[in-house]
């Protein structure tokens, strides 16, 4: 199969030197690409700025912001099966965007945001039948929101991560997730994200269409 792999975060520019991010590393979806290259797929990444070697095989595209990413999505997507968006994409970034770094007297001190694309709710209408895995990072009981990302971003399967756990969610090795289709519920213990990283391929390779043959969960 060929996936299409989101990591890391996005960078929204103020300024040449300022921006505003999130604390995604990339470690989540260099693992997913990882696992399915080994698993013998073919794999696209697309990484926002992280400071993450690329997997053997991989192909790798560089992006920035959220709209970069969007337009890197919608260019790989038609030659793709499965995408897993890992990225931590910035819903906001700010309204207006400086070419030379902004002088601290002159900075208005309050910040004008406008929102981001919704990338998953925007190719929504180019999904056929091609495998759209999310994530959902929540503080608390992560499910409920997961079941609602599930319905509103047209997904087969949402991973769950409560990111307020010191073992889970963003910069570190590990990740405690559970599994949200349109059917199951399925809790994971506390993994290693390489080994996250294999349930969701080995996920992807039971439940992709195969002619004739409806879907597993
Ligand atoms: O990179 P690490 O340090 O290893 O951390 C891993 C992680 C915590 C970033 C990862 O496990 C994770 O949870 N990634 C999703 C982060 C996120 O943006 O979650 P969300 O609940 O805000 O978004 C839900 C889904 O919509 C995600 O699949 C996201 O990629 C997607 N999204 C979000 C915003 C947006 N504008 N467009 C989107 O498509």
């Amino acid at each position: 199969m060929r996936f299409l792999v989101t990591a890391g975060p996005t960078r929204e520019h103020l300024d040449p030197v300022r921006f505003l991010t999130n604390r995604s590393t990339g470690k989540m979806g260099f693992a997913v690409a990882a696992a399915a290259v080994a698993a013998g797929h073919e794999v696209v990444l697309v990484s926002g700025p992280v400071s993450l070697p690329t997997p053997e095989g991989v192909e790798r595209v560089d992006i920035v912001s959220a709209r970069d990413l969007l337009a890197a999505v919608e260019e790989r997507l038609p030659e793709s099966d499965v995408l897993v968006m890992t990225a931590a994409v910035a819903d906001w970034r700010p309204k207006a965007t400086s070419a030379t770094k902004l002088k601290k007297g002159t900075m208005n001190p309050v910040l004008e945001l406008e929102p981001n694309p919704d990338i998953l709710r925007t190719i929504a209408p180019l999904k056929g039948d091609r495998l759209f895995i999310g994530f959902a990072a929540e503080t608390g009981d992560p499910v409920p929101e997961a079941r609602r990302k599930l319905a509103a971003k047209g997904l087969d399967l949402v991973v769950a991560n409560d990111v307020s756990l010191p073992d889970s969610g963003f910069a570190v090795d590990t990740n405690r997730v559970t599994f949200v289709t349109p059917r199951n519920l399925s809790f994971l213990p506390l993994l290693k994200k390489t080994e996250v990283a294999v349930r969701i391929v080995a996920w992807a390779e039971a439940n992709a269409r195969r002619e004739g043959e409806g879907r597993i969960s």
